[in-house]
């Protein structure tokens, strides 16, 4: 069994997995917090992470990993399993590359992967109790909880262990096959097949279809003259239909 620490409160628990990961924690040792004050998004982003309702943790994954940038990709499959299993029965979790877990046009759970020297901490923030008023900030997505869906509370216990249970499977299958990572990540990825602007940090944004993912979880657009782009890192936005 891989370990758990819960806090009560942190600042972000991506923070508290890297100095347990230098202080010699083991591949697949988790932190869970109740509470952080400085939550961190993607892109500089702020994930706001009030006490008491969701779950925030952080898992660590230790190297040297031949395809580093599939580990986003095994958070968000595992986060997806783990939303879906806990989803009214008529609802689906889908993934918009490279890590959001949508329901519908909400946004319910967020991934937040970095990276360094051989370690990997798979941050993973979902909306369990969050209700209406208490989302907060620039909502790039309009966001939904667990809690907003069934209409009542729901046990982040529960959400955990199956969380614990997806990144653990995930993490074997990457050791095993990561063509399965990647066939799978592509057919929950609902980005496939729109037509998408991506911005790029420091660069025109670019607009085109998004067509597939390469082996190393990178999303591949096709250009309006046909002309093909690897992107690795960026914001997406769907365009109408
Ligand atoms: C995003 O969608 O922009 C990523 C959000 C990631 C939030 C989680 S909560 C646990 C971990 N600690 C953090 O500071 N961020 C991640």
């Amino acid at each position: 069994m891989n370990p758990v620490r819960h806090l009560q409160e942190t600042t972000s628990t991506n923070d508290e997995a890297r100095k347990w990961a230098r202080r010699g924690a083991t591949d697949g040792a988790t932190v869970v917090a109740d509470h952080q004050t400085a939550g961190r998004g993607r892109l500089g982003r702020t994930w706001h992470s009030p006490p008491g309702i969701n779950l925030y943790l952080s898992q660590i994954h230790r190297g040297p990993f031949e395809k580093p940038s599939l580990l986003p990709l095994l958070g968000a499959l595992a986060t997806r399993e783990a939303v879906q299993k806990h989803l009214p029965s008529d609802l689906t979790a889908a993934i918009k590359w490279p890590n959001d877990i949508l329901v519908g046009e909400y946004k319910i759970a967020g991934i937040l992967s970095e990276l360094s020297a051989d370690v990997v901490i798979i941050g993973i923030g979902i909306n369990v109790n969050m209700q209406a008023t208490d989302f907060q900030g620039d909502l790039r997505h309009p966001a939904t909880s667990l809690r907003m869906l069934f209409g009542n509370r729901q046990d982040r216990d529960a959400v955990l262990n199956t969380i614990l249970d997806r990144l653990r499977h995930w993490r074997e299958q990457y050791r095993k096959n990561t063509n399965q990572l990647t066939d799978t990540f592509g057919r929950h990825c609902i980005t496939l097949g729109r037509k998408v602007t991506i911005s790029l940090p420091g660069r025109e944004p670019l607009a085109g279809t998004a067509v597939r993912l390469n082996t190393r979880g990178a999303l591949i657009v096709e250009g309006p003259d046909g002309d093909t782009h690897c992107i690795e890192a960026g914001d997406v936005e769907f365009q109408p239909r």
